[in-house]
């Protein structure tokens, strides 16, 4: 699901959705002599539901296919004519929201028992955003069995004997070149996702109920449900079960996929967006249709419900230059806070919240 830059030459180049990836995905004009630049992109058809709030609060007025939904929420909700369950809350969480969201997604999300893509090869890893701040250093001890992710913990034997352990920089450089090591900021850099509350298992493609876990956050819980209610059946409510972290860094994206490992669609994805502005494609049922492409900002919430859950949908960009990244007001709220002010001005946080059963 995730990208990659090798060259694709399947079919799947051909799909009017991978076409639509193309176009938007980050490159770099070739040019020895300069710094490598973006390669410029057409933005013009992007829908952009930032400008559609501003225009509807000024005069009332929307493009055609853009439409108000029509329930009880403290804050415009728009739908697209063409995409029945789909929903858009632009400006949903506010900046303290998104501050508070943005910290807990890097100190608190990727804790064990939940699971993060650095499971498989380093077995669970504690308190990764303050060794980055201790300028730490994750180090194999050779004489532990090795650590290859097989179920429970990620580890052989229990969690007390993982073969990785977070060191002083100093004490890794006097161990010589022989031991493996890798830097906690190379890892943050690398995280590219985490999990909340049931497990998901991204090489078994399903949710597994016999792996450890704690619920979903009890505040997470609250927004999540008090988000979800424009897309919620009248007296519903959305019980969050569990969460999909994911991480973007430039250049990063997300290919054109369904969640389809839920049991009940009708019941909505909530997803919120943090950090860096993106381009989210809406497709439809097949890959072969064109889809919509429009910007995501921080603090912008989506959600996908009923007819909108059987479309493919992906993130072929985030914007990570100053001009297009938008993220000088969160910028203001970390002036004191260096890592997380590092972090988010290239970055982006997407948290996805699901009801499984
Ligand atoms: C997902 C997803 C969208 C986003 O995690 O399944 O579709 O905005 N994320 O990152
Ligand atoms: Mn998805």
């Amino acid at each position: 699901m995730y990208g990659s830059n090798k060259a694709v030459t399947d079919d799947t180049d051909r799909t009017e959705f991978r076409k639509t990836e193309k176009k938007y995905k980050l490159y770099y004009d070739q040019n020895s002599k300069r710094k490598k630049q973006p390669k410029q992109v057409d933005l013009s058809e992007v829908l952009d539901f930032k400008s559609f709030l501003d225009s509807y609060h000024q005069n009332g007025e929307l493009p055609p296919e853009i439409v108000v939904v029509d329930c009880r929420f403290d804050r415009p909700v728009f739908g697209l004519e063409s995409r029945p369950g789909f929903y858009f809350i632009p400006g949903a969480l506010s900046v303290d929201e998104q501050c508070r969201w943005i910290r807990d997604s890097l100190m608190s999300f990727p804790q064990p028992p939940n699971r993060t893509n650095h499971n498989a090869i380093y077995g669970p890893i504690s308190d990764l955003f303050a060794a980055v701040k201790e300028r730490k250093v994750l180090v194999e001890d050779e004489n532990m069995p090795a650590g290859l992710d097989s179920g429970s913990n990620g580890c052989v034997g229990n969690e007390d004997t993982c073969r990785w352990s977070f060191c002083e920089e100093d004490s890794v450089l006097s161990r010589g070149r022989s031991c493996k090591s890798v830097s906690a900021s190379v890892l943050l850099r690398k995280l590219r996702w985490s999990t909340l509350g049931l497990q998901f298992d991204w090489s078994k493609r399903n949710y597994n109920v016999s792996l450890p876990h704690n619920k979903i956050p009890d505040e997470l819980c609250q927004l999540a449900k008090k988000l979800a209610a424009p897309a919620m059946p009248m007296g519903e409510e959305f019980q969050p079960e569990a969460a999909i972290v994911n991480y973007f860094a430039s250049g990063d994206t997300l290919g054109g996929h369904l969640d389809d490992m839920e049991a009940d669609w009708s019941k909505p994805i909530v997803s919120m967006s943090l950090g860096c502005k993106a381009i989210f494609l809406l497709g439809g049922k097949s890959r072969e249709d064109p889809p919509l492409a429009m910007f995501l900002r921080s603090g912008d919430v989506v959600l996908m419900a009923g007819e909108a859950r059987e479309c493919f949908h992906g993130v072929p960009r985030i914007f990570t230059d100053k001009e297009n990244a938008e993220t000088t007001t969160l910028e203001l709220h970390f002036c004191d806070e260096n890592d997380i002010l590092e972090y988010i001005r290239t970055s982006r946080i997407n948290v996805n919240i699901r009801q499984v059963f």
